[in-house]
């Protein structure tokens, strides 16, 4: 959604900038903007569409000056449009938001029955107003105009402001949505996530639910909304630059698909014992005693996400032996779920800022359950508000579409599952070792399924023209199909459904002709018999069908037209493996229907709204 960038400094503001707002693109947007002070004016740039129309409108127009804020705007309340592209200004104030004001209409009437006139349609607008109104009555500073208009304003948001009458100043403000602060020797910037400012700094602040913070050249101070001081350490930050870059890769998706033998190695580092047959995680925050008296998982995502908890339901109940439930989060928010003191609470997501995941997590917080953040965004709102975490080392995810993130999601809900085992007695050193010893060979089987990534592209050339593709697995491999065809949906807008193999008679058999592939996952594991049989029915009905199939099961030349081959790995760790081709197969169905894979349409990688 949104993506913020500030900077004060002795540089030129303008281009650094953009460059940050480059950096948030994948969190999707439809419109873009600047504001500049050059120490006597605020100049304002607004552009409808890419980032590049507004390089462009820079291009013809130099913004001197080395205080801003810019903006990416995804719509919300107004269209997409110029007039509706932040930053949005009233009298000598300039703001950009991501985020939503939920008692806009009543003060939009308020501050209209004023005499202000409005030019936008949006929400943020009203923020401008407030503030000068504020500033006009006398408040101090522009730290303490934020704070007065802050006090009037319901909702979840991260702000940045700035006003004519203070040029080296910006006042940022959080709550509920994203927003860190990055500290240089002399200059300071403002960012919506990390990777937007890692080129210039890896030391961060993170901003509190309800801080507003006055940001200049290398000087931060930061005091609630009621204007009291507060200290927010600065942490320094072990991604580096390079890790949001391309990096040679003509894609981030691609590049992310190829990174997830060291996301997975980097989120097993260090918490695994072997010899023992254990995990080490006591950043899970759970007493062994507690541990031993849950009487339920209860794990709550959106998206791949959930896919990856669904996988988690089969470990945590066949390893760690506790009954466990897996709700999206956006209808767990829909009903009163009966969350107790004896439930563990997952939260499963890889930006840690879910709207419909952080609330679900509130309410099971409120009604006395721990909830562990499985997250990959250090200090994410769902890291915050949760009891304990086990964050994913996969670094930053890039592509919208979600690959490296879901393989350590898999690989830390597995640790999950063998640390749960061996605390509740369901597991034996021995059963543990085994576990993990799978665990530690997935990085390398990897490697060897991207290796026939040129193979994957072939099949996709003929799932190319398919309007609609089926995907089927039993079992584990019944979240990897779900998992395949909103990959596939997500980049390359075929329309994809994954469905439970055994569920096929029940309805999509209605589908089956020779204009739709089906994808079958059926790897010689517990299920693969049905599978198969599945598969024979979809033959029998001309359906054309890949495979992701066991090496060396050549049974299966006479019943697909394509094989994807994968390793033979003990079940439990196969959906770390069979979800690789299945990324490929949708990012090549993409890049030869020429889409933009990283940001497809419609679509923002952080969703902060409901
Ligand atoms: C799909 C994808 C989304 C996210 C979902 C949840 O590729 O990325 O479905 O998984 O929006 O996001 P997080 O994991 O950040 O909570």
């Amino acid at each position: 959604m949104c993506g913020i960038v500030g900077y004060t400094g002795p540089r030129q503001a303008a281009p650094i900038l953009v460059d940050g707002l480059r950096r948030l693109e994948y969190r999707g947007y439809d419109s873009a903007g600047v504001a500049i002070h050059d120490g006597k004016c605020l100049e304002v740039v607004r552009t409808l569409g890419k980032l590049r129309v507004l390089g462009e409108a820079l291009d013809k127009r130099t913004l001197p000056g080395n205080l801003g804020v810019g903006h990416t705007r995804w719509a919300t309340h107004g269209r997409p449009s110029e007039e509706n592209a932040h930053p949005h200004v009233a009298g000598g104030v300039a703001v950009v938001h991501n985020g939503i004001i939920e008692n806009h209409t009543a003060l939009r009437k308020e501050l209209t029955d004023g005499g202000v006139r409005f030019a936008s349609d949006t929400d943020t607008e009203i923020v401008a107003h407030l503030v000068d109104r504020a500033l006009r009555a006398g408040a101090t500073d522009l730290v303490a105009a934020v704070q007065r208009a802050l006090a009037r304003m319901e909702g979840a948001y991260a702000i940045a402001v700035l006003s004519q009458a203070e040029p080296e100043v910006i006042v940022v403000a959080r709550q509920g949505s994203p927003l860190v602060i990055g500290r240089g020797e002399d200059e300071t910037l403002a960012g919506s996530d990390i990777a937007a400012l890692l080129s210039h700094t890896r030391d961060m602040i993170f901003l509190e639910d309800g801080d507003v913070a006055e940001l200049r050249p290398g000087k931060v101070r930061v005091e609630t909304v009621s204007g009291a001081r507060v200290e927010r350490p600065s942490k320094h930050i072990d991604w580096s630059p390079v890790m949001a870059e391309r990096g040679g890769y003509r894609h981030f998706m691609l590049k992310e698909i190829h990174e997830q033998p060291e996301a997975v190695s980097a989120t097993l580092r260090g918490r695994i014992d072997l010899d023992a047959g254990d995990v080490h995680a006591a950043e899970i925050g759970l007493d062994p005693a507690v541990a031993s008296r849950i009487r339920r998982v209860y794990i709550l995502a959106c998206g791949t996400s959930y896919h990856a908890s669904l996988v988690a339901r089969y470990w945590l109940e066949s390893i760690a032996k506790v009954p466990t439930v897996v709700e999206l989060a956006s209808e767990v928010r829909c009903r009163e779920p009966l969350f107790t003191a004896d439930d563990l609470v997952v939260a499963v997501s890889q930006s840690g800022e879910t709207f419909d995941t952080l609330g679900a997590c509130k309410a099971a917080k409120e009604a006395g359950a721990h909830v562990l953040a499985v997250v990959n965004v250090l200090d994410s709102a769902i890291a915050r508000l949760a009891h304990g975490q086990l964050y994913t080392r996969a670094g930053p995810e890039i592509g919208v579409a979600s690959t490296k993130c879901f393989t350590a999601q898999l690989a830390a809900l597995y640790l999950l599952a063998v640390y749960l085992g061996r605390r509740r007695g369901a597991l034996t050193p021995e059963r543990a070792q085994a576990h993990l010893q799978a665990l530690c060979e997935v990085p390398s089987h990897m490697h060897e399924l991207l290796g026939d990534a040129d193979y994957v592209r072939s099949v996709a050339t003929k799932l190319a023209p398919a309007r609609s593709v089926l995907y089927l697995g039993r079992g584990l491999n019944y979240p990897v199909a779900l998992e395949g065809a909103l990959k596939l949906k997500e980049v390359s807008y075929a329309h994809a459904e994954g469905y439970a193999a055994g569920e096929m008679k029940h309805g999509p058999i209605a589908l089956i002709d020779a204009d739709m592939p089906v994808v079958v996952i059926c790897p010689r594991d517990g299920t693969y018999d049905k599978t198969v049989s599945n598969l024979q029915e979809v033959r029998a009905r001309d359906g054309q069908v890949v495979a992701l199939a066991t090496r060396g099961d050549e049974s299966l030349h006479d019943l697909a037209q394509h094989i994807l081959w994968l390793p033979e790995v003990p079940a439990a760790v196969l959906p770390l493996l069979t979800v690789v081709p299945l990324q490929l197969l949708a990012y090549f169905v993409a890049t030869r229907k020429g889409h933009d894979v990283d940001q497809p349409r419609n679509l923002a990688k952080t969703v902060t709204v409901e």
